[in-house]
């Protein structure tokens, strides 16, 4: 079966992720159809009036309602960010058993509708609801996208940007594995204008660096309880990357199937996203050192995964 094409987007999960994920949306005019579902019908309801009230302003027209997942039948993309979020002092590990028992009622429930899009998932512990996605919905690997390190990888830009006195965008490096505890950044790609930033650094500052992006979240949810802009745009430009073909490289989870030595595990790595999604993975060539810490990442993952599916 082809795989559905146009632009019309279907939101699973309306919480403080979502909800933003919409905005973000809105504001970037990057389909002509958003529905939304969610168990708080109410809550949900009142997002979409509020939006609606916005499109006078957006870049381009939309229709956008709330919707059951009858719906999904012709979305090109199913965005799920339902679930239990972390509190204080929770990893995102903590969520796993609620949220793949969610995940596979949801999935169903897809599936059920005749969807034949593409998959992006947020909800955490995200590599391992990229994989249950996976193995729940059917699709091939390719159609199935995690968030994976984007949101992290973005941390990273913003730091070395500030270091450096240089706009994100202009930073270039990866923060790959888990979206988790056993994140790490490839140093030795991480780049201004082809210049390696890591010899600028000495070793002490890098593990700052490595450590303010993996702790980022803890912090922002003991400030504020949750986090979701950054999640929001990076989920947008995902989106982006796949309606408009743009065959570009982003850090997002993708199935492992032997790429680095590895199988049979989502785990967030720079891949090629296109309207297809996941075109293929990309291999940096990693140090050592590097190696060790990837293959405990993706081990940490297979674990959990391993237990909870
Ligand atoms: P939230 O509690 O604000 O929202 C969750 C929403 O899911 C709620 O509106 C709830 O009603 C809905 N929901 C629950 N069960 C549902 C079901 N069966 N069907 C439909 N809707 C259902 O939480 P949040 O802050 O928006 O976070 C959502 C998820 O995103 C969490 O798992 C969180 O950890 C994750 N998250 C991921 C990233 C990332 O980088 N991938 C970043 C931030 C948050
Ligand atoms: C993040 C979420 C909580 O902000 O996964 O990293």
């Amino acid at each position: 079966m082809n795989l559905t094409l146009g632009n019309k987007i279907v939101l699973v999960g309306n919480g403080a992720v979502g909800s933003s994920y919409a905005y973000a949306l809105l504001n970037q005019g990057l389909c002509d159809e958003l529905i939304i579902i969610d168990v708080n019908e109410e809550k949900a309801k009142g997002d979409v009036m509020d939006l609606n009230h916005g499109i006078a302003y957006a870049p381009t027209a939309m229709t956008i309602r709330y919707g059951s997942y009858k719906d999904c039948k012709d979305a090109a993309l199913v965005v799920i960010c339902a679930g239990a979020a972390q509190k204080p002092g929770e990893t995102r590990l903590d969520l796993v058993n609620k949220n793949v028992k969610i995940f596979k009622s949801i999935v169903e429930s897809i599936m059920d509708s005749g969807f034949n899009g593409i998959f992006l998932v947020a909800a955490n512990p995200v590599d391992i609801l990229s994989y249950a996605t996976w193995k729940f919905s059917g699709l091939p690997k390719e159609r199935v996208i995690g968030s994976g390190t984007i949101l992290d990888s973005a941390r990273f830009r913003y730091l070395l940007g500030k270091e450096f006195d240089t706009a994100a965008v202009s930073v270039h490096g990866y923060i790959i594995g888990e979206h988790g505890d056993s994140q790490f950044p490839v140093w030795s790609f991480a780049n201004i204008a082809g210049t390696p930033v890591a010899e600028r650094l000495t070793e002490e500052r890098k593990e700052e660096i490595a450590v303010q992006v993996r702790d980022a979240a803890y912090e922002i949810i003991n400030a504020k309880g949750a986090t979701y802009y950054g999640i929001a745009m990076g989920l947008v430009r995902i989106t982006k990357a796949i309606l408009r073909n743009e065959n570009v490289v982003l850090p997002v989870g993708a199935l492992l199937e032997g790429e680095y030595g590895h199988s049979d595990v989502f785990v967030g790595i720079p891949s090629l996203i296109t309207r297809n999604g996941v075109k293929n993975i990309v291999e940096l060539s990693l140090t050592e050192d590097e190696k060790r810490k990837f293959a405990r990442s993706v081990q940490t993952l297979i674990d959990i995964q391993n237990s909870a599916l």
